[in-house]
């Protein structure tokens, strides 16, 4: 099936993000604020917490609940309305955990293992003693999307391997079950941001799990450390080029004016055409202005709306109740193909 015969579905965005940590500048420009697009552009948006993603890894059960209400809060800030998109945390929708035990008999283990993800969290590590559900982890995220027969994915670069495997998987149900009852979903990774990298090393995505915190900009960080990180930001000494061509073989001063480039609506040519030929002397204090007014309404209202954990906790549930009408039907039918006796 091609993503042609995807017109006979709904079109549907759903994506999620993992509540394990910091969120970072690049969550913000890679996927929240293109949430938030993809709600404004009128399609229908689903958006998730995948908590049961996050716990693939050790998490600390306190700290588990805190940093989702936190990333809850940071959707709503990047302007996800809960009036609009759906939003919710994984764990509240039991569909997803069942509909991942289905695919988890569609998938083949060799597919898993061939994960990149899977062999950077496993790196210098002893494989064998990773959790089961870190193999199965895209798995899940397969059934986070086709439990909702979404269309449209929209996610930063580093995504690209599993939303294939998302395809492989749905192309394979359709194809075992001779049906065509899953759509085969089309990744989004558009913009000047789709793979946000380190300020420490240009070749190394920007991450929340990096042990470096001057590598990342967190969201909730403050304007001071937001415009001291930038300035200390690693980059070479050359002024930036007249031309976006001349970024090519420079990862760091590509970066910071992608950074530049997204913060501000615009387009690296467009950065280029204003900061070209200047130093890093007058690039990164203009940058670091930017970040700060964008990111500290930010930073201020997640502030605001976690003092009030119990209102998140009602936004959760009532996403979870919606996203249940839709994702509970859909599992339904595909425990009906794969011959399992539903007594109504
Ligand atoms: P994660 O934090 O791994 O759960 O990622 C959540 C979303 O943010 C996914 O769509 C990622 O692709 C996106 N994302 C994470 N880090 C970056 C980055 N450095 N640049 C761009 N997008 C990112
Ligand atoms: N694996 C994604 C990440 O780490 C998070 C995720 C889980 C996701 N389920 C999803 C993203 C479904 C898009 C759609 O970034």
């Amino acid at each position: 099936m091609t993503d042609q015969a995807n017109a006979k579905f709904t079109p549907r965005v759903f994506s999620g993000i993992q509540p394990s940590g910091n969120l970072t500048l690049g969550n913000y420009l890679g996927a929240l604020k293109r949430f938030a697009q993809k709600q404004d552009e009128g399609i229908e948006t689903i958006y998730c917490l995948v908590d049961l993603h996050a716990i693939t890894v050790w998490q600390e059960p306190e700290a588990l609940k805190r940093q989702t209400r936190e990333a809850a809060a940071a959707f709503i800030v990047s302007g996800v309305d809960p009036a609009k998109s759906i939003l919710f945390n994984q764990s509240q929708v039991s569909a997803h955990a069942e509909m991942a035990w289905l695919l988890n008999c569609v998938a083949r283990i060799g597919w898993m293992y061939r994960m990149t993800q899977f062999k950077d969290k496993t790196q210098g590590k002893n494989a064998e003693n990773s959790s089961l559900g870190l193999l199965a982890y895209p798995s899940l995220m397969a059934a986070d999307i086709l439990t909702y027969h979404a269309t449209m994915v929209p996610v930063g670069e580093d995504q690209k391997q599993h939303l294939e495997l998302t395809r492989d998987i749905a192309a394979k149900f359709n194809h075992d079950y001779g049906t065509e009852f899953f759509p085969i979903p089309t990744p989004l990774i558009e913009g000047a941001a789709t793979r946000v990298m380190s300020l420490k090393d240009g070749t190394k995505k920007m991450s929340k799990s990096d042990p470096s915190d001057a590598s990342r900009i967190n969201l909730t960080d403050s304007a001071d450390t937001i415009a001291k990180k930038f300035r200390k930001a690693v980059t070479d000494p050359e002024p930036l080029p007249e031309s976006v061509d001349g970024l090519e073989a420079r990862a760091e001063a590509r970066n910071l004016v992608n950074i530049y480039a997204a913060l501000a609506d615009s387009t690296p040519a467009d950065v280029i055409a204003e900061f070209g030929g200047k130093g890093f002397g007058v690039f990164k204090p203009a940058l670091a202005d930017l970040a700060v007014s964008k990111l500290e309404p930010i930073s201020r209202e997640m502030a605001r709306l976690m003092a009030d954990p119990a209102e998140i906790d009602r936004i959760l549930g009532e996403g979870a109740a919606r996203a249940r009408a839709i994702a509970q039907p859909i599992l339904e039918q595909a425990l009906d193909l794969m011959g399992m006796v539903r007594s109504r």
